[in-house]
């Protein structure tokens, strides 16, 4: 990337990593570009660490480009922790100053900058137990696990869940959501990880290396399939009558669900500010903490994809954007 020092952002310009055309990590370029103003309904935040997720890597390389209206040069990552700067009129529940945290409209640029604009309804004041960095860990994959457990598959206690991936951004949000609403839960993941699921409190960890999970788990409720493939295909025959399969990854089959008399769906996570708001107290009672696999500064959002892209990162990867301090990653040094 360039040197990060080479331009100095001015109070219409910021730094901010974008995709001129869809491709590898070496499109990623961190350079100056306008900053965004807040309409009606929107909020200016200063960001101070953005969230990566795999969903970054495939906008990047063009694999949303038939579903979502991107246009170039497009500001990626959609996941971030900041402070409020400007409000846009109608502005009624955030004040200039308010620390807060978002999952953005995935359409519109994203976070990996030093400002973002972000609708009101897409915000909530971040967890009060949280810095900033483990605070941007938190809401894309936080959402996407509340979503899949509590507005999808209605999740009750008692219930058996299994979890793949349990040591991912989004299962290791789903496996604390699961045991705080109470089930009993099964969840997979490397040698590697076998101890970061027994931290997590996972009833009966499982390592696919090792073995098959359909050995372990059965009679279950509800399977988080993060995973698709031939992981999707073997989950069926784990499923109780009346249970559900909830992928993020692959459309499941109907006609297997009507012939097996189980529910399916394909989740497409939402922005929703009002559950973010919900996740922060469970934050802050103690009860779901983000784990980081790694912080990396903004211009090292390049080495960030390509961690994320090996499919065998722990929790989170965050990008710093901005220090404590108030001063920003690049000038810090
Ligand atoms: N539809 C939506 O709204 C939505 C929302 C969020 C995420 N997603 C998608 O869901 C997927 C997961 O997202 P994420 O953020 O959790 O990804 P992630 O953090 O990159 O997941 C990495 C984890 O996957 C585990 N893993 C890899 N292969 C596995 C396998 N065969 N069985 C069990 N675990 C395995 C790895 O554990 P080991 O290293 O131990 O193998 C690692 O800890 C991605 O494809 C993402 O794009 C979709």
């Amino acid at each position: 990337m360039p040197d990060e020092n080479s331009t100095t952002a001015t109070a219409q310009t910021m730094k901010a990593v974008r995709i001129h055309n869809y491709g590898g990590p070496e499109v990623l370029q961190y350079e100056d570009a306008p900053r965004p103003k807040p309409q009606a309904g929107e909020v200016l935040i200063g960001v101070h660490a953005a969230g990566v997720n795999p969903i970054d890597w495939k906008v990047r390389e063009g694999h949303m480009k038939d579903f979502w209206p991107h246009k170039f040069p497009l500001v990626l990552g959609w996941d971030l922790s900041g402070v409020v700067e400007e409000l846009g009129e109608g502005v009624s529940r955030f004040r200039i100053g308010d620390e807060v945290y978002s999952l953005p409209d995935p359409t519109r640029d994203g976070a990996y900058a030093d400002y973002i604009v972000v609708r009101e309804s897409e915000l909530a004041l971040k967890p009060k137990s949280l810095h900033h960095i483990r605070a941007a860990a938190v809401p894309l994959a936080g959402l996407t696990a509340w979503q899949a457990f509590f507005d999808t598959a209605h999740l009750q206690p008692g219930q058996r869940v299994l979890i793949h991936a349990g040591s991912g951004g989004v299962g290791h949000f789903a496996v604390q959501l699961a045991k705080w609403k109470g089930a009993y839960v099964f969840a997979t993941a490397s040698t590697k990880n076998q101890d970061l699921l027994r931290e997590l409190c996972v009833d009966e960890p499982i390592d696919y290396t090792q073995q098959r999970f359909e050995n372990v788990a059965r009679n279950i409720d509800i399977v988080l399939d993060t995973i698709g493939g031939e992981t999707q295909e073997r989950s069926w025959s784990v499923l109780k009558k009346g249970g559900n399969l909830v992928s993020l990854v692959q459309p499941p089959l109907e006609e297997k669900a009507k012939e097996l008399g189980v529910r399916v769906a394909l989740l497409g996570v939402q922005p929703n500010g009002a559950q973010l708001a919900g996740i922060a107290k469970i934050i802050d009672s103690g009860k779901l903490t983000p784990i980081i696999d790694r912080i990396l500064s903004l211009s090292e959002a390049r080495r960030a994809h390509e961690l994320s892209q090996s499919g065998h990162t722990h929790g989170k990867i965050v990008l710093r954007v901005k220090n404590g301090n108030g001063t920003t990653e690049r000038n810090a040094r």
